[in-house]
C-alpha cells in the first residue's frame, strides 16, 4: 500500500494489517487483562485457516446443516415495482435459523471447540445471533450464556424462548438502554471474569482485532457464492450492490469478495444502508457512518455516535439489529476510502419496503433488510430503468411481525 492510509482505486484491497487496523480504524482498545485472550485467539484463527480440516468441516456443516448454498434469486416482480432492470435476491433469509448469523457462529463455535473451551457467550440485539449462537452451541454441545438488553429481550420474545428451548441461558442486561450496546458491554466484562473455559462468540464485524476479521471470514462466503452464481446464471456484474449496515457483518459478507476478486474498472458501486430512524434530524437514529465521528468504543477505533463530552450515544432503530451506535471499523475504512457508500434509510423507508417485498415477491424480510432493499427506488432514479442491483437479504421477518403488526402493516 502506498504511503497513504488509505488505497488508491488500482491498489490491491489488502486490510487489515498485522495490529488489525484498517487504515486508522480497528485496533485493540482493551484492558491488559483481555490482551492475552485475544492474542490467544489469533493464534487460533491463523493456525485453523492453514488446517484443511477446518474448511472442511466447515464446509460440510454449512451444506448439510446451513443449506448452502442460498440461493441468488431474480425479483422480476420486484424490480418492476421500483423501476429497474433486474433485482437479484441473496437470500440469507433462506438459511437454518433464519438469518447470515449462523455463519458466523459455526465458523466461530468450531474455533472455541479447537481452543478446547467447553463454554460459549454471546450478546445479541434482535436476537437472531443468540438463537444462532445457542443453536449451534447445542448441535456442539457447548454450554451456552445470551447477553441481551432488557429493551430487547421484551421487543423480540419470540427469539428469547428460542434460545431457552435451545438449552441456553439467557442474562438480561438492564444497565443503560438495555439494548444491544449495553449487552456487548456486559458480555466483554464476563469474558474477562471467564477467559479460560469460555469463548466470546461476537456477533458483528466489531470488537477488538481479531474479530473484525474472524467475522469478515465468516460471512465472506455470501458474497463468493453471490459472485459464481451470477456466472453460473450468464448474469453481468450488476451496477450496485446493496447490504443493511448494523455493526457490519452482512454488509461486509457481501462487499469484501467484489473489493477483492472483481477490479476496480468493473466493481460495482457498493452501498450499505444504515438506519435513520425517525429522522437523521433528529436524535432518534442509528447512523454511526452518516452522523458519528471516529471514537473508541468495545475495543476498537471506528465511527461512533456520541455527545460532545465524547460518550456514545444511544442509538435509535426500529429494527433491534441496527441500533447499534458504533459501526465495524472496516466500514469505517471503506467510507473513507470512498470504496463503499453508505447511506441512511428511514423507519418509515424500510416499513415501506418491507411490505413491497412480501406483495411482490411473496417473501418476508427481517427489517433489517429492508433497510437494504429501501435503497432501490433510490438507485432506480440514479442508475436508470436497465440498471441491475444485487441486495443481500440478510435474514427473514417471522422475528419482527409484533413490531410491523404494531406499526400497521397488513391492517
Ligand atoms: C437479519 C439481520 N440483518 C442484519 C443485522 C445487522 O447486523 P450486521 O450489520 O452485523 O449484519 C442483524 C442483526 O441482528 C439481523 O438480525
Amino acid at each position: 500500500m502506498s504511503g497513504s492510509l488509505l488505497p488508491s482505486a488500482e491498489e490491491a484491497y489488502a486490510s487489515p494489517d498485522a495490529q488489525g487496523f484498517f487504515g486508522p480504524y480497528g485496533g485493540t482498545f482493551v484492558p491488559e487483562t483481555v490482551v492475552p485472550a485475544l492474542e490467544e485467539l489469533a493464534h487460533a484463527f491463523d493456525e485453523a485457516l492453514g488446517d484443511p480440516a477446518f474448511d472442511a468441516e466447515l464446509g460440510a456443516l454449512l451444506a448439510d446443516y446451513v443449506g448452502r448454498p442460498s440461493p441468488l434469486y431474480r425479483a422480476d416482480r420486484l424490480a418492476e415495482a421500483v423501476g429497474l432492470g433486474t433485482v437479484w435476491l441473496k437470500r440469507e433469509d433462506l438459511n437454518h435459523t433464519g438469518a447470515h448469523k449462523i455463519n458466523n457462529t459455526l465458523g466461530q463455535c468450531l474455533l472455541a471447540k479447537r481452543m478446547g473451551k467447553r463454554r460459549v457467550i454471546a450478546e445479541t440485539g434482535a436476537g437472531q445471533h443468540g438463537v444462532a449462537t445457542a443453536t449451534t452451541a447445542a448441535l456442539m454441545g457447548l454450554e451456552c450464556a445470551i447477553f441481551m438488553g432488557t429493551e430487547d429481550i421484551r421487543r423480540q420474545a419470540l427469539n428469547v424462548y428460542k434460545m431457552r428451548l435451545l438449552g441456553a441461558e439467557v442474562v438480561p442486561v438492564a444497565d443503560g438502554t438495555g439494548t444491544l450496546a449495553d449487552a456487548v458491554t456486559a458480555a466483554l466484562r464476563h469474558w474477562v471474569e471467564r477467559v479460560e473455559d469460555t469463548f466470546y462468540v461476537l456477533g458483528s464485524a466489531v470488537g477488538p482485532h481479531p474479530y473484525p476479521t474472524i467475522v469478515r471470514h465468516f460471512q465472506k462466503v455470501i458474497g463468493e457464492e453471490a459472485l459464481s452464481q451470477l456466472r453460473e446464471k450468464g448474469a453481468r456484474m450488476p451496477d450496485a450492490v446493496v447490504a443493511c449496515v448494523g455493526g457490519g457483518s452482512n454488509a461486509i459478507g457481501i462487499f469484501y469478495p467484489f473489493l477483492r476478486d472483481v477490479p476496480a474498472d468493473e466493481r460495482p458501486l457498493l452501498i450499505g444502508a444504515e438506519a435513520a430512524g425517525l429522522g437523521l434530524e433528529t436524535d432518534k437514529h442509528g447512523a454511526a457512518l452518516t452522523k458519528g465521528r471516529p471514537g473508541v468504543l468495545h475495543g476498537f477505533y471506528s465511527y461512533l455516535l456520541q455527545d460532545e463530552a465524547g460518550n456514545p450515544k444511544e442509538a435509535y432503530s426500529i429494527s433491534a439489529g441496527l441500533d447499534y451506535p458504533g459501526v465495524g471499523p472496516e466500514h469505517s475504512y471503506l467510507k473513507d476510502a470512498g470504496l463503499v457508500r453508505y447511506e441512511a434509510v428511514t423507519d418509515r423507508e424500510a416499513l415501506d419496503a418491507f411490505a413491497l417485498l412480501a406483495r411482490t415477491e411473496g417473501i418476508i424480510p427481517a427489517i433489517e433488510s429492508a433497510h437494504a432493499l429501501a435503497m432501490l427506488p433510490r438507485l432506480a432514479a440514479e442508475l436508470g430503468p436497465d440498471a441491475s442491483v444485487l441486495v443481500n437479504v440478510s435474514g427473514r421477518g417471522d422475528k419482527d411481525m409484533d413490531i410491523v403488526r404494531e406499526a400497521g402493516l397488513g391492517a
